[in-house]
């Protein structure tokens, strides 16, 4: 057979016209390698205690703390465009924290409210997802218990965290979530959560583990949505962005735990970990498009600095191309509909 090399018709001949291809909108959506579809996104949403209309959250317009019928009706409107899945985070009365979170965990705490409201109205029409982590419900806004180490540093204390993991997602696998997400980034969380809800009978319950998770200054706008009470960092628990290597044993060790799905947090800056992890995984991979990706393309547009809709669509199909089967992102709704209006 011929060397193809010498071939002038393959890919390095000097008369290849890549423009053709480009010509036409048909011709491009026929050659395009990567398609956004409705069913990839999850939106994650945030359900609040003690208000009587929804919040609009100021540094991320367009996403709300809602009250459980702003919720339900939300979660009909992401269903209607297609949207699958919703992630839900729980936002306690200041009154109800506490050093250990314990309103996470509570059967009657916000979170689990929404998770056991959302499954009674939709059954198994929407994927509802729990996120299992503290952070939201702690009075020192920690993923965790903090506790003095044995040199007298303030750390959160990583396995007394795991047994509040275990409790929390055992709480809500009763509450009726179909996907658990730990997000706090301990060691060995999804090993625990695994037997927690297999002895506990919830063997059917799924795992998205945020795997790679880095300390990113893109969760800024996420701590007003959530009303955090943090106060300094989390770089003791979550990934240095300097870190690539580190993403994949952190991925090999949620794969071995029993990671369901595993993700890379945030999206855009970190693809060329979401490609590496991609490359290894042979589980599903999600990437979270954070609430400071989301604030910025839309501080941008506001200001009429860049086309919202197009750098929505564009940012969100890199994270795609690089390896995200699903994707996490408060553009979910928005984005779907512009899917299904045939414009992309
Ligand atoms: C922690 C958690 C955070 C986000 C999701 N889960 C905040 C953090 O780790 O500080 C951030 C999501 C976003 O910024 O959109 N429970």
């Amino acid at each position: 057979m011929a060397d193809s090399r010498q071939n002038p018709r393959t890919p390095l001949s000097p008369y290849r016209r890549p423009r053709r291809l480009r010509t036409t909108p048909a011709l491009r959506a026929l050659t395009a390698e990567t398609r956004l579809h409705p069913s990839d996104f999850i939106l994650p949403m945030f359900f609040a205690d003690g208000i009587s209309e929804p919040r609009e959250i100021s540094s991320m317009p367009g996403v709300y703390q809602h009250t459980l019928d702003s919720l339900k009706a939300a979660v009909a409107e992401a269903r209607e465009a297609g949207v699958l899945c919703v992630d839900l985070f729980g936002v306690p009365l200041a009154e109800d924290k506490d050093a250990t979170g314990s309103v996470g965990w509570a059967e009657d705490g916000v979170l689990n409210r929404a998770v056991a409201a959302l499954r009674e109205e939709f059954g198994d029409d929407v994927i509802v997802m729990a996120d299992t982590c503290l952070d939201e419900f702690t009075d020192h806004g920690h993923c965790g218990v903090v506790a003095e180490d044995r040199f007298g540093r303030l750390m959160v204390d990583n396995d007394a965290t795991l047994e509040l993991y275990q409790k929390m997602a055992v709480s809500q696998a009763a509450a009726g979530a179909h996907v658990v997400s730990p997000s706090g980034m301990m060691d060995g969380q999804v090993r625990a959560i695994r037997e927690a809800l297999d002895d506990a009978g919830y063997a059917d319950v799924a795992i998205m583990a945020y795997s790679a998770k880095y300390a990113s200054a893109f969760f800024g706008p996420f701590r007003e949505a959530v009303g955090s009470s943090l106060k300094g960092d989390r770089r003791t628990y979550q990934q240095d962005p300097a870190n690539l290597k580190e993403s994949l044993l952190e991925t090999q060790l949620d794969i071995d735990e029993g990671a369901d799905f595993v993700m890379v947090k945030p999206a855009l800056p970190y693809l060329d970990v979401l490609a590496a992890v991609a490359e290894m995984s042979p589980v599903p991979v999600a990437a979270y498009q954070v609430s400071g990706e989301y604030a910025m393309i839309e501080a941008a547009s506001r200001n009429g600095w860049v086309d919202r809709d197009r750098v929505m669509m564009e940012s969100l199909t890199s994270i795609k191309r690089a390896g995200a089967e699903q994707i996490l992102s408060y553009y979910a709704v928005s984005a779907a509909r512009l899917l299904n209006s045939g414009e992309y």
